[in-house]
């Protein structure tokens, strides 16, 4: 599976960890930056990751920032995107299951590199149900989206 990752500043050491551990269990990394500790803007990293899975070149994103909240809120606002911030494992694979979330967001500020790791593997792991309720209000959520798109574009 080919994961695209991302980080600002406030992320970046957890990132890093991420991809050597991503790549040691044999995913494909897409490390999009950003390469340093230098102050630097989540939003522009949000971006870079969202647009890999709009074009298709990685099929999850990971996106790290010092909560995570910011990340979200950056990813949320593109076509398809299906972000949030999940600091525990429960939430890192239902939401997959249930949300058909793509993106998963953490906080290096707020979690430590273990937990952080099996976060990341139960989200890769998991698959959507497709179950016809959840199919259901995907479905909500995406008309939701096209809505506004709309309205932006009128
Ligand atoms: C950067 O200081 C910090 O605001 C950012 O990494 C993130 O936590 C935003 O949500």
């Amino acid at each position: 599976m080919k994961v695209a990752l991302g980080a600002d500043h406030g992320g970046f050491q957890l990132k890093e960890l991420l991809a050597e551990f991503l790549r040691t269990e044999g995913y494909e990394v897409r490390d999009l930056g950003t390469c340093n500790t230098d102050p630097s803007d989540y939003p522009d990293f949000a971006a870079a990751v969202a647009e890999a899975l709009i074009r298709r070149e990685a099929e999850r994103g990971i996106l790290v920032c010092g909560s995570g909240v910011g990340a979200s809120i950056a990813a949320n606002k593109f076509p398809d995107i299906r972000a949030a911030t999940c600091h525990d494992t429960f939430s890192a694979h239902q939401g997959v299951e249930d949300d058909d979330m793509n993106l998963l967001c953490l906080g290096e500020r707020i979690i430590g590199p273990e937990l952080a790791k099996e976060i990341v593997m139960r989200f890769l792991h998991a698959r959507f149900s497709q179950a016809e309720r959840h199919v259901r209000r995907a479905g909500k959520v995406k008309a939701i989206e096209e809505r506004y798109m709309k309205a932006g574009g009128s």
